[in-house]
């Protein structure tokens, strides 16, 4: 059955599509002269760069901007953990005169990106290959962490928050904002399929098996997406995802010592492209009284945000 609805509802990324990082492991990159690999890891900066410029799309517009000034954040030291190739950072940086901009990720070729960017855009930045749970920076160092779209993907999320704690100065802010584990969109399957809602029915240990079985089916082609992987690590629920849910997000919140955290709370289908048609908002705005009800917001809060103050 689950296998089924994955094959009706089947979905193939593009190598074309520069928001995913597997397109490095694509022959599109890996046999590309140098100046065509450099154009790529371009497209790469600028698939994140652009979307951070539009005010209709940006994260930090449309999500801790209506908690915090745009004055804040002038002349701050930020760190961007999970940058990616430094496209959103470097648009931060651009758009709210900041101090130092660091940015941090687990791929080295996304530091050759992100400092390949940061040169062209004459950003005072600095990029490391690390990992969220292992800082490599001193106590109380930063004004700002921010962390997008990330934290559902870290190996162990306690570390990371405890880190971010660590190298926030006193008064620093942890900005992040990331799907959680239990709505119906951020499965991270689309890979393979666009049906939603599988893990509200199945359990993620099957259907993480079907998935990689599809995987495998799809043959060398899938390669450069699929990695060849085809068993869940230790710390996955589902493919690449440590299952982060409201209700342990907010225990890993308490065992930090935050002075305060806010919540900034939007139901499914209010951010991105897909949000601006009409029949979406008109559904979203159906969603939003359900996501301050206590079990119904695992269903339909889109995406965990908040704001930590050391
Ligand atoms: C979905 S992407 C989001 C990228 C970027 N923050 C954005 O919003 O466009 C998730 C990023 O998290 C990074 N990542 C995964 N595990 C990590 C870890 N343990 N520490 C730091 N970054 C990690 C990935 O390499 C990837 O670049």
């Amino acid at each position: 059955m689950i296998k089924f609805l994955m094959k009706t509802f089947s979905n193939t990324p593009s190598e074309h599509n520069f928001e995913n990082w597997e397109v490095f492991n694509h022959n599109i990159y890996l046999k590309s002269n140098e100046e065509k690999k450099k154009e790529i890891r371009k497209a790469t900066c600028l698939a994140r760069y652009d979307i951070e410029k539009d005010k209709n799309f940006s994260w930090m517009e449309n999500y801790f901007l209506s908690k915090l000034s745009r004055e804040e954040l002038k002349d701050k030291v930020l760190l961007d953990l999970g940058s990616f190739t430094g496209g959103r950072l470097i648009a931060w940086a651009e758009n709210y005169n900041l101090k130092k901009s660091y940015g941090i990720d687990i791929n080295p070729i996304f530091k050759v990106a992100s400092e390949e960017f940061a040169r062209e855009k004459n950003i005072n930045a600095d990029f490391s290959t690390g990992i969220g749970e292992k800082l490599p920076y001193d106590d109380n160092f930063f004004d700002f962490i921010v962390s997008t779209d990330t934290f559902e993907h870290v190996q162990s999320l306690e570390k990371s928050m405890a880190e971010c704690y660590r190298v926030l100065k006193p008064g620093g802010k942890l900005l992040a904002v990331f799907p959680q584990f239990l709505q119906p969109f951020e499965s991270h399957l689309n890979f393979v399929t666009n049906f939603p809602c599988l893990h509200w029915f199945f359990s993620p240990k099957k259907i993480s098996e079907k998935y990689f079985e599809i995987l495998k089916e799809r043959g060398p082609t899938a390669e450069w997406y699929s990695g060849n992987k085809n068993n869940l690590e230790n710390w996955e629920k589902l493919p690449t995802l440590n299952g982060t849910s409201i209700r342990d997000y907010e225990k890993i919140l308490k065992r930090n010592n935050w002075s305060n955290t806010q919540w900034i709370k939007r139901p499914i289908l209010t951010d991105g492209r897909r949000s601006k048609k009409l029949i979406f908002k008109l559904l979203s705005f159906l969603f939003y009284p359900l996501i301050h009800i206590k079990y119904l917001d695992e269903l339909f809060m889109g995406r965990i945000c908040v704001i930590c103050k050391k």
